[in-house]
């Protein structure tokens, strides 16, 4: 049965999104992504590993956002600067010929999960890759037991391309993955002419 206290904490929490903004990472949320990609909740269904700390994500994040990098990496903040999730984009490989492709991943702080923020921040990546860098292809592995993930991947327009059988070691189990990717829905068009 529902309690009216429970009814006003749901209003609260579905409503999280509209407080989040989308910004890019920079050096200084080290902090954030270490208490974020260290929680027994994340780091598990990515493949990160365990004993996150500051000092490894301040370098990481000087790496991935120095000028001239390709990678693309946006966070959601609420108004007070928290950071509640990441979402990355990596080259899927070195050669030119892939230039058009990119690798995704992304993780929200639990206490924010289920609330849209995961929504919002794959929608402003989706956006920046399809409409500023004029990617083809999206490409991303989950887990094939991670149905929330999948779920989210599926809704913006990610299918199934196939199945990695015992694809990484996950507290002592080898887990299978799925990989899923998205081609642009909006073939860029030229500047109009009339
Ligand atoms: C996956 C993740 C990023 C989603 O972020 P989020 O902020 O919770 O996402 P949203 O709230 O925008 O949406 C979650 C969707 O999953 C659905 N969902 C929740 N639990 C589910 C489950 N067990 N099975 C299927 N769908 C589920 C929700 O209903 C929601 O869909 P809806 O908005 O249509 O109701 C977040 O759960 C996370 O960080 N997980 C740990 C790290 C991870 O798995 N990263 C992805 C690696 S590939």
């Amino acid at each position: 049965m529902n309690r009216p206290d429970d009814r006003s904490i749901r209003t609260d929490t579905r409503t999280a999104a509209a407080r989040i903004s989308v910004r890019r990472a920079t050096v200084a949320d080290a902090e954030g992504f270490a208490a974020m990609l260290g929680h027994p909740d994340v780091f598990p269904w990515l493949l990160q590993m365990p004993y996150a700390n500051p000092e490894l994500w301040r370098i990481r994040l000087a790496e991935n956002t120095a000028p001239g990098k390709q990678d693309v990496m946006l966070v959601a903040v609420t108004d007070d600067n928290e950071l509640v999730g990441g979402c990355g984009l990596h080259p899927a490989g070195a050669s030119p010929r892939k230039r058009h492709v990119m690798a995704l991943g992304m993780q929200v702080q639990p206490a924010w999960q289920g609330q849209g923020v995961g929504t919002q921040l794959l929608q402003a990546v989706c956006d920046y890759a399809d409409n500023w860098l004029g990617l083809l292809r999206l490409e991303l592995e989950v887990y094939a037991d991670n149905h929330k993930a999948q779920a989210l991947y599926r809704r913006l327009g990610f299918v199934e391309e196939g199945r990695h059988r015992c694809d990484a070691l996950r507290d002592g189990v080898y887990v299978d993955s799925l990989s899923m990717a998205r081609l642009n829905p909006s073939p860029l068009r030229g500047f109009p002419r009339d």
